[in-house]
């Protein structure tokens, strides 16, 4: 056991209270921002006077060395430390001596601690940023590629009005621009300096924390040092973000496993991103897909889990607050694999583009346009949709589409309908009369993809 805190206790700690209360078999993953934390600390403690500039030459030379020193194997960080923290100073004051015992002054691990998270999940939002844009791209492609890929929309699962495959995937480009761009607003409330705040009271040092701030590329300090060694809004947020990246990526590996399916075959996943079964030989699963929506959960979980641990913490630090790191780093963990996974898996899917201009063909989902074809010659909407609920019905008898029945038969239903009926209601026509901003028709779709095109050029 080797604690920072032994001076005012007469008996050891019982061994499963050290165990229970250590935190390095986890937070050693915060060994690099800890160090570069320290850095910083003992540049501004040299540089305010309150150590000496060989003191800080060796702290700063110190702590480099233990950071070279793990990264490159011949230091093993063990559970002999209570924490992270713990590790780098005993290492420390064991390489430099007296000078390592300098390097807490004006310092808590309260404050270090709320640091080195901060900086954590900052630069893990960087690379979940790369990952959305990396997946971003992918969807620009699939819509360029897909403007005239015709597929049925569908509402309650049941086919609704036709739809292009670009017009789909554009919509979890929408979801996915937004993912990206909650991320920067998490980054950018996050990006505060809490070191200097102490325990939780500031410190009767002269600490230039403007100075730690700017050295760690932070905008600036903190503005209360209670609320420094408390907050962990920014892992809430994070944690939100990735549980609404994940909701996202749930939904579409439930569209994929579906258009993946024999009834559907709207898609063939690639073989190296599908397994088998172990009895079944026909079979050919899309596990990635079913596991991200599964790993959904997971994410889901630790957002929970740190709003359920922040709700009842009085100001301002209390241990509580060590519970933020391990289900943060599995949902940050999770995520980004999800996010990589779910992009390679799209990137090699073959779409079945015949069976979906089929699909589109057979499902009525041209009857709200063949209704507005009776609107456009005088029939009021409310008249048109019950004679096209009438002819869906005859059609159906018949097992036909609206496209299949005569002009006579169609007439008998209602006398408005003329030869260039057959051409309203072709799957073109109707996709590419829908040119609202937002809709399906290639002219809005162009705009969108030209807007797409500048946002993604900005990322
Ligand atoms: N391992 C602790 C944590 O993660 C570090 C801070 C400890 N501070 C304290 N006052 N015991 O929160």
């Amino acid at each position: 056991m080797a604690q920072l805190w032994g001076g005012r206790f007469t008996k050891e700690t019982d061994q499963m209270v050290y165990d229970f209360n250590a935190s390095i078999s986890f937070d050693k993953r915060l060994l690099s921002q800890d160090i570069e934390g320290s850095i910083a600390h003992a540049t501004m403690l040299g540089e305010t006077g309150i150590i000496t500039s060989d003191e800080r030459d060796s702290i700063l030379e110190g702590l480099r060395g233990i950071l070279m020193d793990v990264s490159e194997g011949r230091l093993e960080i063990t559970n002999e430390y209570e924490d992270v923290h713990s590790f780098v100073e005993a290492n420390l004051i064991d390489r430099i001596g007296d000078a390592g015992k300098k390097l807490h002054t004006g310092r808590s691990r309260n404050d270090q601690v709320a640091l080195d998270m901060r900086m954590y999940v900052r630069s893990e939002i960087g690379e979940i940023k790369a990952d959305v844009k990396a997946l971003l791209f992918e969807l620009h492609d699939l819509m360029k590629k897909n403007l005239d890929t015709y597929m049925p929309g569908f509402t309650h699962m049941q086919k609704a009005q036709p739809v292009t495959f670009a017009h789909h995937i554009g919509a979890y480009m929408e979801m996915f621009k937004r993912d990206y761009t909650r991320l920067t607003d998490t980054y950018e409330r996050l990006n505060y300096c809490p070191l200097g705040a102490g325990a939780l009271a500031g410190t009767t040092y002269p600490l230039d924390r403007e100075l730690t701030a700017s050295l760690l590329h932070f905008k600036g300090p903190t503005l209360n040092s209670m609320d420094s060694v408390s907050d962990r809004d920014y892992v809430i947020e994070l944690l939100s973000d990735l549980s609404i990246i994940m909701m996202h990526l749930s939904r579409f590996s439930e569209e994929i496993i579906t258009w993946n399916s024999n009834e559907y075959s709207f898609i063939e996943l690639d073989d190296s991103y599908s397994t088998g079964s172990s009895i079944m030989p026909q079979k050919k699963n899309p596990d990635i897909a079913e596991l991200v929506r599964g790993k959904t959960g997971r994410v889901y979980g630790a957002l929970m889990s740190m709003l359920t641990t922040m709700k009842g913490i009085p100001l301002a630090y209390n241990k509580d607050m060590q519970e933020d790191k391990e289900f943060t780093f599995d949902a940050i963990d999770t995520a980004k694999d999800c996010i990589v996974l779910f992009t390679g898996m799209i990137s090699t899917m073959r779409l079945r583009t015949d069976k979906m201009e089929q699909s589109t063909m057979r499902g009525f989902a041209n009857a709200t346009d063949a209704a507005d074809y009776l609107v456009k010659h005088g029939v009021p909407f409310r008249d048109a949709h019950g004679i096209i609920g009438r002819l869906v019905l005859y059609a159906i008898d018949k097992g036909v589409a609206i496209d299949d029945l005569s002009l006579e038969e169609l007439k008998e239903i209602s006398p408005v309908f003329e030869e260039d009926i057959y051409q309203a209601i072709s799957l073109k026509e109707c996709v590419e009369k829908r040119n609202t901003i937002g809709a399906p028709g290639p002219d809005a779709m162009k705009k969108v993809i030209a807007e797409n095109e500048s946002f993604l050029a900005a990322l």
